[in-house]
This record gives structure tokens, C-alpha cells and sequence, in this order.
């Protein structure tokens, strides 16, 4: 029967038959026949309009009722964050999908919405499933009742690649399981400013760890981009959003293409080779043209450059913003138009666009080829994850995949491998001695260790710092004084009672840090659209620390943040500081597990920790000359460095060794390494390989990072790790910008972070 009907489908194919006779099953709806052969079939079928709709998206209904309720039209127009389309009802929304003209929909947060909203897409003409977007950056953690996972700084604070896969993976899962098919992640920019408050979802500064994290995480999201585990990986933003100029979401970049090539490309390039099928547009302008209407980034590099087959979706309104901020296009329509003919295929989001696009292509300013070629991308897409087979998610089936045990063990492990020690008077691990222990600070017992983009989710689905201390030292007693989840309005009185209390306890705790949290959009510190003019802590926390130090009892910093904060006065008063960024919903389980030792801490810092605002740009791949001429008065020296970290043990690193002396361009150079753990705890050891090019045409870093393992020893035990530098590795952009090989020597350094005391050095040289 099966080969009757494959049979049949070729045969009306082959016809050209436009099926509007019943009982034809029109091709595009044989789940056998090639995707291409499908793309082809619909896109015959469909009108103007429906192939521009394919073009948009919405937010979900919710979203706008939710907008609505919250904010005055006034704010509503300033709010980026928030949308409402004005003059437009929600019976309009539902009449335009019933009708096969919206594409797909954004932050529609729970299954029943998504079914719903599918149900109306399956009553249009040629029953086109809508590809439901979200920001699935931590797990899908915006919508509620999902695993939480750290934030993407924490996973590269464990430069654990697989990890990085195996949540993404279980993410793909649990979106699946909620009819969400599109996640916007893996943010691939290479972070340089740490005013600017997006750091947390981002893999660091070393555009080396951000693609190797990127890479696993778009392999994980996408699988083979044909099953119903699969979802589509979002790499983003292009490009040059996380240097703004002035650390503000959205300000210019200006950057001299050589810096784009070889810091902020290389890990959307791997991101595109992973095969990464959808990328989205940075809210910036680069060198003066927004990149929305950037035909050199759309069209000459992703496209014919490198060859990009994936769709091109636009940020939040950043199309319009080429008409109301940019000031490039006069109008909405030309906005529009400058934007499709730079390259860009799906429209985020809005009511404009299906009439003004339409428009367009009437007059004959936009080809309908052009159309065609965005529309057969997406519609591929939504072949190739099975929409039209299973539009439908089952909401009986949804819990039993969200949340379960596996997926909450891999959000434990990840938070334990995320959190860096970066101070350890010797405090730590702590003894059962510290019998009285005063717990205080805004993140002390707040879910805002979720971090951003992350919705409000159960109570009994988060362990804060508070309750996980109780749960792992059941025997101590923990004294809390609440100094609220504000860190701009603490309160002084409570500031002295803990101060006070501190004075009566054997041991002070205090978890400080930013607030991140969405569902209080305006009130936070740190997130998207949340940047700084400096890098210290809010209100009165360095007071509390400082006042709770002073009672002479051992003093233990905790932070929770989305960003590196410049705490060096109050690192001076505490005996250990702990970087704990946006653990996840485990995140105060495995903080006091590390405390207490039954976790031994390994991660290291993806990003420098500079002293103060001023030393920004601080980086650890700075070019030669950026200290020729230190700073006067302050240092030059960052607080923390790149690849930091302490642990409870301690490692030793001998015989460095590589294979040969002398190799041509195209040969690999081998390295080996001896680590041992010469402390008395079982651990793990992040080894970093760095390489320096040490004459070359064109200036390169101090050092770059090439490789990185993580290597598990038990105390005593050595082992020998082993590295290829292939000549990739080795490659510079000479000065017409084409990548080379140059002759002479490098410098191999292996070690346990980016600073030189860290690291053992050998050279070898190119012929
Ligand atoms: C952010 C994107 C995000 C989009 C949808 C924008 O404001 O810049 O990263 O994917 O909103 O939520």
C-alpha cells in the first residue's frame, strides 16, 4: 500500500499537479518525498501573501495580554522588550494565522498556547505549521516548569564542551515536549566590555572557548535537524554587539575588519560549519551600517563566503529601528526593503511588514525570486523537523519529559562544574567547627540564581543558596537576615543587624552579586538591555560586606551575577570568594556543596576580571603593546585573569615536550604534558594550551588560547595529557587580510590559566 501511494505521490509530481481535487493528497504533505521536492511543491501552491506571511512572526497571545496589563501604551512604544501591536486585537492575530499569513510565533511560554495557536494554523488554506520560537538560552527556562540550567558563562567556566552538548540536547527535548521547535542560542559573541549586561549569555571573551562551546551546542539542539527530539540552533548576534561602544545593548560597534576576522567571525563561521540552519541579526550598527541592512555581513560573507543555507532572522524590531533609531531608511517600508535586499529572510516581529513587503514586490523594488529564496528556506525547515507530521505536541505526555530526574542530575552536575573559586585564605572547605553561620545578602535565599531568561519557576523546583546550605550541613545552624532581593534599595538597619549578628556567629556568609531576574525588568542590574556605567557592587553591599568582615569572624564571598564585577576592596576583607554566576536552579546546592567540600571546585574564569571600570578593555589576548605603558596610580594587572581558578587540591605540571623542533605549514606539532595532583583531594584540572606567534607581519595577542582538556586525577596521580597543534592553529591574517601560515618561531605554553606564572613554555618553529 505504502509503495502504491510513494508511487502515486511521484507520479502526481511529475504531473505538476496543482491538487485542489479531493481526495489528492498533494505532494508537499508526503512525509516520504525529498524535502526539496516538498519545498518546491508548496511554494507552487502558495499565493503573494501566504509566502510573505511565512515571512513574520508574533509574539504569542499571552505575551501580549500580559504587555498589555503591565505597561502604559506610552512605555509599551519605548519598551523594546515588551510588545503590543497598537490598533491590532488578538482576534486580528488569530484571523491572520487562520488565514496562512504568519510564520511563526515568539515567546508563547506554555504548551496549551502553542497547541492552540497551532490549531489555527492547521485551519488555513494549506495547513503550514507555524515554527514556535524562544529563548532557550539556559535550558527553556523563559517558559515555566523546564530544567534551569547555568547560564552560558557558567558553562564555559567549565570549558566542558560535552556538557555543553548534553544540555542542549536535553533542552531540544524538553522545548519538543512543549511544541517549540526554535531556540535563539547559542550566543557566539566573543565578550569585551563586561559593562554590557548580555555577558551572562555568552561563552566568555576567547573566541577559541566560545566556538567549541558553540559548536556542541548547536550540534546538540539540532541533532541531525530531522527528528522530534530536534530543534533549530540560533547562532547569534552578527555581529560586533558584545564590543558596543559605550557597554550598552544595541550602541555602534566600530571595528576595524581585521578585529572582526580574527576575534568575533571565527566562531560564527564554525557555528555556520556545524550546520547551524538559522542565525540572527545584532541590534548594532558596525562602522555605520546597521547591521540589519548589512548586505557585506548578510550577503558576501555568510552567504557566498561561507556559504550559510540557513535562514536570516532579524532581532526585536531591528528592522523598523532602521527607520526610528538608525535613521537609514525613511520610512517603515524602506526599512523593509533595505533589509530583504541586504539578505535577511524572517521578520521579528510584527504587523507592518506583511502589507508594506507586499507592497514591495507589487511595485517590483522586491523580486518575488527573492521572496522565494527566504521562504524555501524556512519552509525546509519546518519539512526537516516534522512539523507538518506532528504540528501538535501532547500536553497528557509534556511532564514526563520537562524536569525529570536525568535532566535535573545534568542541571546539579553542570552548576557544580560551573562555580570558580577565586580566593581561598584556607578557610575552605569548611569543618563541621563553625557551629553558628550568619547567611545574609540580596542573593542569600532569592531564585535569582535562575539568572536571565529565566521565568519564575516553582519554589520546589529551586534550591537557593540558604536552603542548600541547610541541606548539606543539616547540623548548623544557619541564621538568615533577609536584606531583600534589591540591591538598589537595601535598607541600612538591616545592613546592621547583620553586622551585629555577625559579631555573635563563628562564621559569616554573604552571597552578593547583581539582580537578574526578567519578570522585573526595570528593577535589575544585569541582563539584556541592563548595562552599567561601572563594574562594582550595587547599593550597599560592599558596605555589608564590609561592616560584616569587621566583626572579625571569617567572612565567605558568594556571587551571583550575569557579568565579571570589579570587587577589590571587597575581596581585601573576605577570606574566600566564590564566582558563581547564574548556577540554575541546583546553583545553592552546589555552592554548599563546594563550601563544605563534597565537591571539589575545577572551573576557571572565561572572561578577565578587571579591578575597576577603567581598565576596560581588559582582556587576556591583548595585543603587545597594550601595557607598554602601564597605568599610573592604579594597576595594570586585572583582579582575576582568564583561565583562573583554584581548587582543594593542587596540580603540578612538568615535562612539557613537543615532537619536534621544526615542522613545515602543513605539519601537526604533538605536546605532552605531565599533570599531577599533588594535594591530598580527587579532582579535575582544566588544562589550557596557549600559543604565541612571536614575529609576524601583523600584530598578534600576548597569547591565544588553542586547546583545552579537562582532565580528572585522583590525589597522587599524574597523567599525561596530550595536544596536536594542527596548522590551523597556527594561522594569522597578513596585511591584505589573508590567512597565512608565517614562517618562524611560536611559543607553546601549557598551564593551569593565562597568566605566565601558570604556565610552562616551549618553542618550535615554522620553516
Ligand atoms: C534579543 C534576542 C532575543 C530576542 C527574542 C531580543 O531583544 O536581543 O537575543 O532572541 O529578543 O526574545
Amino acid at each position: 500500500m505504502k509503495s502504491i501511494l510513494v508511487y502515486f505521490f511521484i507520479i502526481s509530481s511529475l504531473m505538476n499537479i496543482k491538487s485542489t481535487a479531493q481526495n489528492v493528497v498533494p505532494l508537499y504533505k508526503n512525509s516520504e518525498a525529498p524535502v526539496e521536492e516538498r519545498v518546491e511543491d508548496l511554494l507552487s501552491r502558495m499565493t503573494l501573501e501566504e509566502k510573505i506571511g511565512q515571512m513574520n512572526q508574533f509574539v504569542g497571545i499571552e505575551h501580549i495580554k500580559a504587555a498589555e496589563v503591565s505597561l502604559t501604551e506610552e512605555q509599551l512604544k519605548s519598551n523594546t522588550a515588551n510588545a503590543f501591536y497598537p490598533g491590532f486585537s488578538i482576534d486580528d492575530l488569530e484571523n491572520l494565522t487562520k488565514s496562512g499569513l504568519v510564520g511563526s510565533f515568539l515567546h508563547v511560554l506554555t504548551i496549551e498556547e502553542a497547541n492552540y495557536l497551532q490549531s489555527l494554523a492547521m485551519k488555513s488554506r494549506l495547513q503550514i505549521p507555524i515554527i514556535f520560537g524562544i529563548d532557550a538560552i539556559h535550558g527553556n527556562a523563559n517558559a515555566p516548569d523546564n530544567t534551569v540550567y547555568p547560564t552560558n558563562i557558567g558553562l564555559a567556566s567549565s570549558f566542558d564542551a560535552d556538557m555543553a552538548y548534553k544540555i542542549a540536547r536535553q533542552t531540544a527535548k524538553e522545548m519538543r515536549a512543549m511544541n517549540m521547535h526554535w531556540t535563539f542560542n547559542p550566543n557566539v559573541e566573543v565578550v569585551r566590555d563586561p559593562r554590557w549586561g548580555r555577558v551572562g549569555e555568552t561563552y566568555g571573551e576567547d573566541p577559541y572557548l566560545v566556538t567549541r562551546m558553540g559548536i556542541q551546542t548547536v550540534k546538540g539542539y539540532q541533532g541531525d535537524l530531522n527528528g522530534e527530539n530536534d530543534v533549530l540552533a540560533c547562532i547569534k548576534h552578527f555581529v560586533g554587539g558584545s564590543e558596543p561602544i559605550n557597554g550598552t545593548n544595541g550602541a555602534p560597534a566600530d571595528l576595524s575588519e581585521r578585529t572582526i576576522r580574527e576575534v568575533f567571525f571565527p566562531s560564527f563561521k564554525a557555528g555556520v560549519n556545524a550546520g547551524a540552519m538559522s542565525l540572527m541579526m545584532s541590534h548594532n550598527e558596525l562602522n555605520g551600517i546597521p547591521c540589519h541592512s548589512n548586505d557585506w555581513l548578510m550577503t558576501d560573507v555568510l552567504r557566498k563566503e561561507w556559504g550559510f543555507e540557513g535562514f536570516i532572522v532579524s532581532d526585536w524590531m531591528d528592522i523598523e529601528h532602521l527607520y526610528d533609531l538608525h535613521a537609514t531608511a525613511e520610512n517603515l517600508k524602506e526599512a523593509f526593503y533595505q533589509s530583504i535586499m541586504a539578505g535577511i529572510d524572517m521578520h521579528m516581529h510584527g504587523i507592518h511588514w506583511n502589507e508594506l513587503v507586499l507592497e514591495l514586490v507589487k511595485e517590483g523594488r522586491v523580486p518575488e525570486s527573492r521572496i522565494d529564496e527566504s521562504v524555501r528556506k524556512i519552509l525546509a525547515i519546518k519539512f526537516r523537523l516534522g512539523l507538518f507530521e506532528h504540528p501538535f505536541a501532547d500536553e497528557e505526555f509534556t511532564m514526563k519529559i520537562r524536569l525529570n530526574p536525568e535532566h535535573r542530575q545534568t542541571a546539579l552536575d553542570a552548576a557544580r562544574n560551573s562555580i570558580i573559586l577565586l580566593k581561598n585564605d584556607g578557610i575552605l572547605p569548611l569543618s563541621e567547627k563553625y557551629k553558628n553561620v550568619l547567611v545574609t545578602g540580596i542573593n542569600a535565599n532569592d531564585m535569582n540564581i535562575l539568572g536571565d531568561w529565566s521565568a519564575i519557576q516553582k519554589d520546589e523546583n529551586v534550591i537557593t543558596v540558604l536552603e542548600g546550605l541547610k541541606m548539606i550541613s543539616p547540623n548548623t545552624r544557619f541564621e538568615f537576615v533577609d536584606q531583600g532581593w534589591d540591591p538598589r534599595n537595601m535598607l541600612p538597619e538591616k545592613v546592621n543587624e547583620a553586622a551585629e549578628k555577625a559579631k555573635c556567629v563563628d562564621l559569616n556568609i554573604v552571597v552578593a552579586g547583581e539582580y537578574m531576574m526578567r519578570f522585573r525588568w526595570t528593577e535589575r542590574t544585569c541582563g539584556e538591555d541592563t548595562d552599567r556605567s561601572d563594574i562594582d557592587l550595587v547599593g550597599l553591599q560592599n558596605e555589608l560586606i564590609e561592616k560584616v568582615a569587621a566583626s572579625g569572624k571569617p567572612t565567605i564571598l558568594i556571587l551571583i551575577t550575569g557579568r565579571p564585577l570589579g570587587v577589590e576592596k571587597a575581596v581585601e576583607k573576605v577570606d574566600a570568594l566564590v564566582q558563581a554566576w547564574e548556577p540554575g536552579m541546583y546553583g545553592g546546592q552546589a555552592i554548599a556543596e563546594i563550601l563544605y567540600g563534597k565537591v571539589n571546585p575545577s572551573a576557571k574564569l572565561p572572561v578577565t576580571i578587571p579591578r575597576s571600570v577603567g581598565q576596560i578593555q581588559m582582556i587576556y589576548n591583548h595585543k603587545p603593546s597594550q601595557y607598554f605603558h602601564p597605568y599610573v596610580v592604579t594597576s595594570s594587572e586585572p583582579l582575576y585573569s582568564f583561565g583562573y581558578g583554584l581548587s582543594y587540591t593542587t596540580y603540578k605540571y612538568e615535562n612539557l615536550r613537543l615532537s619536534g623542533l621544526e615542522i613545515s605549514k602543513d605539519e601537526n606539532i604533538e605536546v605532552n604534558v605531565d599533570v599531577t595532583n599533588t594535594g591530598k583531594m580527587d579532582g579535575v584540572e582544566i588544562v589550557q594550551l596557549y600559543l604565541r606567534d612571536k614575529f609576524s607581519s601583523t600584530t598578534r595577542p600576548v597569547k591565544e588560547l588553542k586547546d583545552f582538556t579537562r582532565v580528572a586525577l585522583k590525589a597522587g596521580e599524574t597523567k599525561n595529557v596530550h595536544f596536536t597543534i594542527t596548522p590551523d592553529k597556527l594561522m594569522l591574517f597578513d596585511k591584505d587580510l589573508k590567512p597565512v601560515v608565517e614562517k618562524g618561531e611560536f611559543i607553546v605554553m601549557v598551564g593551569s590559566s593565562s597568566r605566565d606564572e601558570d604556565l610552562l613554555k616551549e618553542s618550535f618553529y615554522v620553516k
